[in-house]
């Protein structure tokens, strides 16, 4: 929805409309220092995402929804939703109970990590880095969280079979209610386990993950909003690179010969670098980064684990 001005309200009274709230908690999220990048990297948008949500309206929503006139019940549940954002600092997605991977709609709450990747760009050009004319059958997303990944990976490999992992039991279940919303229940199959430890012996064409990769130093250290998300789901352990390393190992057994790994590491480039210094890593550019995402090809994690 395109930006609107609206006079900035004196005070919650007077915040009759949804313009009136947009400007409002605009303020609000300046005021307040708010931490941003679980829903939107700006105020404006993550805002408006907040009101629409709560007003159960659809996010391209016409501008003149900026100036209805609210009733109580609905004033009374933005005031609610805003004071959790700004006094508890609780991320929008748990309070929307839901968050957005382009047109994809996605179920989420405080079991998982607010789906946000890089891979939504970069899954539609997978294809393009195997060989030509081999097809995709069997594809893993490893650390699924909410599942997202795996769905976005069933979408675009219409006929592949999809694996999707998952340590906790309880990010797990977020990962049923996903599978099943998008209605991929006989396309993705998901496995409790660490890494591959519990995963039935299969080799994929695509290996693709998002894994924890946070140092536990940084952990400590992140705004309070991205606390409120599962540690587990964050933690890579002292340098990061505990997960990476395990399924880095693993992989090995689990690639077809063409096969690629896909790895989103953060900035951890130098340190994913100065670890494996032999291997060769293609850097993928999205949109907002270019050293976030790595892909490796099956022969060269053979020469570097096998
Ligand atoms: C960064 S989140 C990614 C979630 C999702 N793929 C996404 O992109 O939104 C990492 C996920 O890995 C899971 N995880 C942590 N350790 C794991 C392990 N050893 N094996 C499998 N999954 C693990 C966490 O519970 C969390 O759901």
């Amino acid at each position: 929805m395109k930006k609107k001005r609206h006079t900035r309200p004196g005070g919650p009274s007077e915040l009759l409309t949804p313009g009136h709230w947009l400007q409002w908690a605009i303020g609000e999220y300046e005021r307040h220092d708010l931490s941003l990048g679980q829903i939107s990297d700006n105020a404006h948008d993550e805002a408006l995402y907040l009101i629409l949500r709560t007003l159960d309206l659809p996010l391209d929503s016409e501008p003149d929804v900026l100036d209805i006139i609210l009733d109580d019940s609905h004033q009374a549940a933005l005031r609610e939703n805003f004071s959790q954002r700004i006094a508890e600092r609780v991320p929008a997605s748990y309070l929307t109970k839901e968050a957005w991977l382009g047109e994809h709609r996605f179920y989420c709450d405080e079991r998982v990590l607010t789906p946000r990747s890089y891979f939504l760009e970069l899954i539609p050009t997978m294809a393009g880095y195997l060989p030509t004319g081999v097809p995709v059958r069997d594809v893993v997303d490893v650390c699924t969280g909410s599942g997202c990944l795996a769905v976005l990976l069933a979408y675009e490999f219409d006929r592949a079979r999809v694996d999707a992992v998952e340590l906790s039991p309880d990010a797990l279940e977020v990962a049923k209610i996903n599978v099943a919303e998008h209605g991929m229940t006989d396309r993705i199959t998901l496995h409790e386990s660490d890494v591959f430890d519990a995963v039935p012996e299969r080799r994929y064409d695509i290996i693709l993950s998002n894994p924890p990769y946070e140092p536990s130093a940084v952990c400590e250290a992140l705004p309070e909003e991205f606390k409120h998300e599962p540690r587990m789901a964050l933690d890579g352990g002292t340098d990061g690179l505990v997960i990476i390393r395990k399924l880095m190992a693993q992989a090995v057994d689990r690639l077809q010969p063409h096969g690629i790994v896909v790895l989103e590491v953060g900035a951890l480039k130098p340190v994913v670098q100065e670890t494996w210094p032999k291997m060769p890593m293609r850097w993928l550019k999205t949109q907002d980064a270019m050293n976030c995402v790595c892909l490796i090809r099956a022969v060269d994690v053979m020469k570097q684990f096998g």
